[in-house]
């Protein structure tokens, strides 16, 4: 896929940049000439995708994060705007699900959920909001379909995402006279390591493709 928009003055974080979805959104704004922070709780796998990038051509960094410690994101934002400068693009992609019914999901599934998806996302935008004021940046959060039309055997994870859609609504109120765009996209299903169990609980992407059709009749 070629890229035509110019993002070389732009230096951007990707949350869960080491997998899927994520790891696809940063080797597009490398390709788009932003220097990419690769961030992920897992080390490896954010190292990974960073090498792959400078590889190719492009410059990426991996850094080792947990959304849901706030020290550890304030940490790891300080050393990207010390290895690459103020970020100007903040991708919150990281989130984690559980897929069960409701009835059937624990308290400790649901804070889990919770605390990565909706409360892990905050924390990225509180420690980043300084240098996106600074550089007149741009907010991208991916939330999800299951926010608007709600999730069979996902409702927590769709009520998290729900929340990162009407928290990133009311920053962009905020912070848009400062300078600061603030948006949501929202995937449908999108075949990724991440969403594999899901696909397969399901019977597989065309048993899937079929339930979708059903339930949107
Ligand atoms: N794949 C889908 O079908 C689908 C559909 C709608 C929305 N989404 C959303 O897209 C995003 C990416 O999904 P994916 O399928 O690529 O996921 P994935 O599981 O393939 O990748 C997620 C990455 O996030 C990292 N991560 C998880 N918890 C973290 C934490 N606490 N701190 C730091 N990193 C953490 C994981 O290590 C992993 O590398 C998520 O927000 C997901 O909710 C996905």
């Amino acid at each position: 896929m070629s890229v035509e928009i110019d993002l070389s003055a732009d230096v951007a974080v990707v949350t869960g940049g080491g997998s899927g979805i994520g790891a696809g959104i940063a080797s597009l704004l490398a390709q788009a000439g932003a220097k990419v922070a690769v961030l992920d709780m897992s080390g490896q796998a954010a190292k990974t995708v960073a090498e792959e990038i400078n590889a190719s051509g492009g410059t990426a960094i991996g850094v080792e994060a947990n959304i849901t410690d706030e020290a550890g994101v304030g940490q790891a934002l300080a050393s990207v705007r010390q290895q690459l400068g103020p970020v100007s693009v903040l991708v919150n992609n990281a989130a984690t699900w559980t897929i069960k019914k409701f009835a059937d999901t624990t308290a400790a599934e649901t804070q889990r959920v919770v605390e990565v998806t909706l409360i892990g996302t905050v924390n990225v935008m509180r420690a980043a909001l300084p240098d996106l004021v600074e550089t007149q940046g741009r907010i991208v959060n991916v939330a999800s379909d299951s926010a608007r039309t709600g999730e069979h055997s996902m409702s927590v994870y769709a009520g998290a995402k729900a929340g990162v859609v009407a928290i990133t609504k009311s920053l962009a109120q905020e912070v848009g006279r400062k300078g600061v765009r603030a948006n949501v996209v929202a995937p449908g299903t999108t075949q990724t390591p991440g969403s594999a169990a899901f696909i397969e609980q399901v019977g597989g992407p065309d048993k899937l493709a079929k339930e979708i059709g059903r339930a949107h009749v």
